[in-house]
């Protein structure tokens, strides 16, 4: 800026000059004692000017309003520079224009989605939910439940053994004893409940389970069920008929079919399989139902006489059914999933694509 050719607004040159290279706290010290509203030097000379002169007043009040500007426009462009300087720190080559990165929202895993829904649903029934150990003993994950000693379950290559030994289907008593091993299904719990007081009982019990399976589109070595037990007096096949038909109605759809088929399980006697109308062709068959119109649901039957005694549940007296479903598969059906490994890889390219669906 050129002089004004009042030495006392000359001398505050070398501090304009000055400003370009000052800090941050410097730069606003500077800043309060030139421009401030009480002592700045420049504030300060404009209120000199009611005692001026006309003629002196106008044209020293043009070189001083001139340097006051010019002085504004020196530290606005130190403040620009020391901003872009702050932005060399931790931002150094970032695009600050580019959106921000979106933070991920938690989501439930659909097969969590699918036991929260299963024990919701028998919630309201009455059922209160039991929990057991994944590490059992042979005892309860077969013996209690009226697995005769030589079983195939009980190979090698169907369990995952935790300790050697020899085989030990156990005896009430000496239920400790024997191999442990990762459980196979959640019916062990079954028998922990019984064994935990006297009935009525009426639970779910949601848990993972392991089998020594392969890794493929419909298998995998660790998966989820939900067990169901109700055991009281006078409970027949009509009452397990009607709370499943229940469940899969208010699972899927009120108007949904079912059927019962007889199966065979050792704890269950007799023993059925529940079917529902493939969701995906309702009946008329496609490639996910195999062209029979149905899909498995799960596996129940009144509770084998054997495995209340076992528990010392007086089974004259008291009779119950129980199930065992697989949630993996309900969700497959529910979501449409063609392949188990999507729901137990934890890839979360897969699983953000069902996240906060509540249907497909
Ligand atoms: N535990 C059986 C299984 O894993 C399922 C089942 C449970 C069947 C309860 C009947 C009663 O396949």
């Amino acid at each position: 800026m050129q002089p004004t050719g009042y030495p006392e607004l000359d001398a505050l040159l070398p501090r304009l000059a000055a400003i370009g290279s000052l800090e941050a706290e410097a730069l606003e010290a500077e800043r309060v004692a030139i421009l401030g509203r009480k002592q700045g030097v420049l504030t300060q000379a404009l209120r000199a000017l009611p005692k001026l002169s006309p003629d002196d007043r106008r044209r020293f009040g043009a070189e001083a309003n001139r340097l006051k500007a010019a002085f504004e426009e020196a530290f606005l462009a130190r403040e620009g520079q020391l901003g872009t300087a702050k932005a060399a720190g931790p931002l150094a080559g970032q695009d600050l224009t580019m959106p921000g990165r979106g933070r991920w929202i938690g989501a439930l895993h659909p097969v969590t989605r699918v036991m929260q829904e299963v024990v919701e649903i028998f919630r309201e029934l009455g059922f209160a939910v039991a929990v057991g150990p994944e590490a059992e003993t042979e005892w309860y994950n077969f013996g209690a439940l009226n697995f005769p000693a030589d079983h195939p379950a009980m190979d090698m290559h169907d369990t995952l053994y935790l300790t050697e030994g020899p085989r030990g289907r156990g005896e009430e008593g000496k239920r400790d004893e024997g191999r442990m091993l990762l459980r196979t299904h959640t019916s062990p719990v079954q028998i922990r409940v019984m064994q935990s007081g006297p009935p009525p009982y009426r639970v779910v019990i949601p848990g993972m389970v392991y089998r020594n399976d392969p890794w493929d589109a419909s298998h995998a070595p660790g998966f989820a069920q939900i067990e169901g037990l109700a055991v009281d007096e006078g409970i027949g096949f009509r009452d397990l008929k009607a709370t499943l038909t229940h469940f899969a109605r208010r699972f899927f759809d009120a108007r949904t079919r079912v059927r019962f088929r007889p199966s065979y399980f050792p704890f269950t006697e007799p023993s059925a399989e529940l079917d529902v109308e493939c969701q995906i062709c309702h009946g008329g068959g496609c490639p996910a139902c195999k062209q029979t119109g149905w899909m498995e649901l799960l596996g129940c039957g009144m509770v084998h006489p054997k495995v209340l005694e076992n528990c010392g549940v007086d089974s004259e007296r008291y009779t119950g059914w129980a199930f065992g479903l697989g949630p993996g598969r309900t969700a497959q059906q529910r979501y449409d999933i063609p392949d188990i490994r999507l729901e137990y890889g934890g890839d979360m390219r897969f699983l953000r694509q069902l996240a906060g669906q509540d249907r497909p």
